[in-house]
């Protein structure tokens, strides 16, 4: 099958940092597997991430979302039949969805939303599961739209995470919702998917939630934990709660005491890397998710579209989510 993978850690500007290979088929699906036939997959973070990481395996296919079509179900799983068409995110220690064919858990795939395209299906996985879980399994917002009196702050409204994490939180939940953005694209990207308040992260961001006089309860923090650590918790209301999803030093826990406030870690790989009874969940919400895009409650979050798989777009999309300054998702689509 084709594939793109990386076999030494370059940087994203070498041609070599990403290569077309041909490698192997994964072989039939066993247990709960099924063998994926990729369509589409989009570009996050982690894989810049990973692929600066040496594998001792040798040439390693990254890629943490896609969209496809089961080619066939291993014996035992029962969510999925040969010819479904599905999204997901998938697990990061197996090979990744920059190949023709892909094996993935069925626990951790979902029906892909009808009303989408494969590109536009496969901007959405990995975002819209750690946005589900961070707000809702770890911050524990209700899922009810009565307004609660209470605001929710993302930190990080236009990046991939952020996009949807505005959407769930308007659209499922009774929070006022505050985001950050520093550009004029960010910030008018950010009130179309429904953010109440945006305030700029590169000013003072303890005066200007504070002069919207919210009752800060929930902090969902994407990126620059560490750094806004202290503000962070300066705003949040006694007994609110932070949860946070990039890797940071170290931060000072005992900011939260007085408060009587919680952190709790969003981990999306979690429950794949740790094989967790409940993996299941990720499914769920998956299918939950593609119903709601299908209802039009929620939108994709796909801006850029890279073109084929191939190596040379895929780098160029390393290259983006590298720069920080993403919008929403890129895609890429299609075989040549
Ligand atoms: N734990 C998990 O399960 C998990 C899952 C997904 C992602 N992540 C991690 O979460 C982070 C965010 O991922 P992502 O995909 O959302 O990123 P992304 O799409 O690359 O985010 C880009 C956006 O970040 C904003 N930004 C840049 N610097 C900022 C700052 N200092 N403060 C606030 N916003 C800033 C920019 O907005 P402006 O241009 O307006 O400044 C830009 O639009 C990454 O570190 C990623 O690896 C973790």
């Amino acid at each position: 099958m084709k594939a793109i993978a990386y076999s030494k850690c370059l940087p994203v500007t070498d041609t070599d940092a990403l290569q077309d290979m041909d490698m192997p088929d994964p072989g039939a699906p066993a247990g709960r597997d099924l063998l994926i036939e990729v369509r589409a997959v989009s570009v996050n973070p982690v894989d810049a991430k990973q692929r600066a990481k040496a594998d001792p395996k040798g040439a390693r296919i990254l890629g943490f979302d896609g969209a496809g079509v089961v080619r066939a179900a291993g014996p035992d799983a029962a969510l999925f039949q040969p010819g479904d068409a599905v999204f997901w995110a998938g697990a990061i220690n197996r090979p990744g969805s920059n190949a023709e064919l892909q094996l993935v858990d069925e626990r951790v795939v979902g029906r892909m939303p009808q009303s989408l395209t494969f590109a536009e299906a496969a901007a959405m996985p990995l975002t819209t599961i750690t946005a589900w879980e961070g707000l809702f399994d770890r911050l524990r917002i209700a899922r009810d739209p009565t307004p609660t009196g209470e605001a929710v702050l993302i930190v990080g409204g236009a990046g991939g995470v952020g996009s949807i994490a505005i959407q769930l939180a308007r659209k499922l939940t009774g929070m006022t919702v505050i985001t950050t953005a520093s550009r004029p694209e960010t910030r008018d990207w950010c009130l179309d998917l429904g953010a109440h308040h945006v305030i700029d992260h590169r000013e003072d961001m303890a005066a200007q939630v504070k002069a919207l006089r919210l009752r800060v309860s929930r902090i969902f923090s994407t990126t620059s934990t560490a750094a806004n650590w202290a503000m962070l918790c300066a705003m949040l209301a006694p007994q609110g709660m932070i949860c946070a999803i990039d890797e940071g030093s170290a931060v000072d826990m005992s900011l939260l005491r007085a408060k009587s406030a919680g952190f709790h870690w969003e981990g999306m790989f979690a429950r794949t890397l740790f094989q967790t009874p409940d993996m299941v969940e990720q499914h769920r919400l998956l299918t939950e998710a593609a119903a709601l895009l299908d209802a039009g409650t929620l939108r994709t979050t796909l801006t850029r579209h890279l073109g084929p798989i191939t190596a040379e777009n895929l780098r160029a999309g390393h290259a983006l989510v590298e720069g920080g300054s993403m919008i929403g998702k890129a895609v890429a689509e299609g075989w040549v």
